[in-house]
């Protein structure tokens, strides 16, 4: 995700941007750029790439002389990563300029009254609309502005804010993104996390949402949401810089498993507006489709096997679920009524690439749902959904599975409208509940403490087998992948009825079987199939819905996952199993961001 930083005091501050802002290159960019004011006047340098790039630019910052300025890493989600539409971005007066990490949800109405009222954008990003709002609303009282143009927002936003008219003040502006501040002598900062300036002091404040601050080289002062100054305690930053990229987790997994409910808001979010479901970026003509097929990789595939129910369910569209690997070479029965649905973090996967274009060769129409903006097939595709997960560190995706997931729901709702497939009141319920997804995925990890403890009891396992019917068979296919990919131990998918048909000779006396059981419909089926498997002597770890009294007596552990509509719960499901994997792997000493033999994106066949 972006990641902003400021400083003012009485050093030269381009340089310790630059350096703030290498500190913050391991969250994932493709542009970036500093503001420094300076005699009345603010110097801004912006590059596509890399901050080397920037360095260049500036000579290290050298060409760009004052003590006060800001700086931005930006993960392109509103335009694409170009020059214009990196940060910081001016005013057209010149006198302001912003750095902005978050989702401004009202940017296309707050764009339209602006240019109505004669500013003009340089960009096509929605940070822009921040420094334009400040512009109009500036009478000479720069933190009056700020806050009239915040009130205007909807969102969510980090921001840092200068002024040619008072070169050495900063407002920095938060709600819904991180924003801390770091207090010097003489001089004072912000940042986006406190990697970027524990170099230069431990003392930090944690500004909350809806708080903002004034920052200068003699004071920090923070104001409530109605202006109003408060107190806010000093903290003492004990972490070291790596632990910090980690936002203090041990690894970029378990932060990353730990952040899907942010990431989830941010996917839904900006497309449910006044309880309909929209979906800028998919101007297909969908009225002659009459199938519909998903391809993709590893767990991107796992993430359109569960989707796949949810839309033949809502759309009446048959649904193909493919292996990008195969059907690359399958000579696909694809012509100009097939929907091919494109799921990939990186979009950069060479074997969903090939598919792709195997399957426009014989004129399919094509969605991606990918993580990375620009990317080859995000251009390849004839439009394109972002999952607006932020930047995947860790090899073993998570937040990008479970974001792709948010957006195929999303589609499926918004496809079945338009094809009047819903039955009566089911489009409103279950827009409803997707709203409240990112809630439930909080539930979900929250409600198992014991996990950890799980993971000592199965770590030394041979095998295991994860079983489930219907959406709790294509929960089990990523479950199993999980366990697979990071902790190294044989695991198998099964659906749960095919069991009978050989695979239960396997189960033996202490064999682990995580039994999926949340589809009420096929509960009572999956049931009896935990009987059979126990009468064998497999040791079984259920997955069942809160309330589910049922279980308890037919299994040997439980994990719990809050109550949600079948259709949309593979993405609540899903979280125990990737706290399982996560902490299995850790009890074996794995190396869990980097598991041998895996890279993040696969690029080559
Ligand atoms: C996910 O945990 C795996 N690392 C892998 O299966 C991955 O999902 C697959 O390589 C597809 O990658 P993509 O989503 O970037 O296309």
């Amino acid at each position: 995700m972006c990641g902003i930083v400021g400083y003012t005091g009485n050093q030269s501050a381009a340089p310790l941007l630059l350096e703030g802002l290498k500190k913050l290159e391991y969250r994932g960019y493709d542009s970036a750029g500093i503001a420094v004011t300076e005699d009345h006047s603010i110097h801004i340098s912006k590059v596509t790439g890399r901050i080397a790039n920037l360095c260049e630019k500036t000579e290290d910052g050298r060409l760009t002389p004052g003590t006060t300025g800001i700086g931005h890493t930006r993960w392109a989600t509103h335009g694409a990563p170009t020059e214009p539409n990196a940060h910081p971005h001016a005013s057209n007066d010149g006198r302001f300029a912003v750095v902005h990490n978050g989702i401004i949800e009202n940017y296309v109405e707050l764009r339209q009254e602006l240019t109505r009222e004669g500013y003009r954008f340089e960009s096509e990003t929605d940070t822009e609309v921040i420094v334009h709002l400040v512009e109009m609303y500036y009478a000479g009282d720069f933190k009056k502005a700020v806050m009239k143009a915040s009130n205007r927002l909807r969102g969510s936003y980090a921001m840092g804010i200068v002024c040619a008219d008072e070169p050495e003040r900063i407002f920095v502006v938060r709600e819904a993104s991180p924003l801390i501040l770091g207090v010097g002598i003489g001089e004072n900062y912000f940042a986006s996390d406190v990697t970027a300036m524990v170099a230069y002091t431990r003392n930090v404040i944690y500004l909350e949402d809806g708080e903002f601050a004034e920052l200068t080289p003699d004071f920090i002062r923070i104001y409530d949401c109605s202006g109003r100054e408060i107190s806010k305690p000093v903290s003492r930053i004990t972490w070291d810089i790596q632990a910090a990229e980690k936002g203090g987790y041990e690894h970029f997994m378990l932060k990353e498993i730990m952040e899907q409910p942010r990431a989830a808001k941010a996917t839904i979010t900006p497309r449910i507006q006044g309880g309909e479901v929209v979906l800028e970026g998919l101007e297909l003509d969908l009225t002659d489709i009459q199938k519909i097929m998903i391809t993709a990789c590893g767990s991107a595939y796992y993430a359109g096997c569960a989707g796949k129910y949810t839309i033949e369910k809502l759309c009446h569209l048959p649904v193909q679920t493919e292996l990008a690997s195969e059907l690359r070479y399958s000579d696909p029965l694809v012509d100009e009524h097939t929907l091919l649905i494109v799921l990939s973090q990186s979009g950069e996967t060479a074997d969903t690439i090939a598919a792709m274009k195997e399957c426009r060769s014989r004129g399919a129409k094509i969605l991606a749902i990918v993580n990375v903006v620009g990317s080859t097939i995000a251009k390849l595709a004839d439009c394109t959904l972002y999952t607006w997960a932020g930047p995947e560190i860790a090899v073993a995706t998570t937040k990008g599975y479970t974001t792709q997931l948010l957006v195929l729901y999303l589609f499926a709702l918004y496809v079945a409208k338009r094809r009047n497939t819903l039955e009566p009141g089911q489009y409103r319920r279950l827009i409803g509940e997707l709203k409240g997804l990112p809630k439930l995925m909080q539930q979900a990890l929250d409600m198992n403490p014991r996990i950890p403890r799980l993971a000592k009891k199965y770590h030394k396992a041979q095998s295991m087998f994860f079983i489930g019917r219907n959406t709790d068979y294509a929960v089990a296919l990523e479950g199993a992948l999980k366990m697979k990919e990071i902790s190294y131990i044989h695991a198998e998918s099964y659906a749960a009825g095919e069991l009978k048909h050989g695979t239960i000779a396997l189960i033996q006396e202490k064999q682990p079987v995580i039994a999926l059981c949340c589809n009420p419909s096929v509960t009572d089926k999956t049931m009896s199939n935990i009987v059979e498997v126990k009468a064998r002597g497999a040791e079984v770890l259920a997955v069942a819905e809160r309330g589910n009294q049922k279980i308890v007596s037919l299994a040997d552990d439980m994990i719990y996952v809050p109550k949600v509509d079948t259709l949309l719960a593979a993405c609540v499901e899903i979280i125990p199993l990737q706290l399982l994997a996560y902490y299995v792997a850790r009890e074996n000493g794995c190396d869990i961001d980097k598991p041998k033999n895996l890279a993040k994106s696969v690029t080559v066949e």
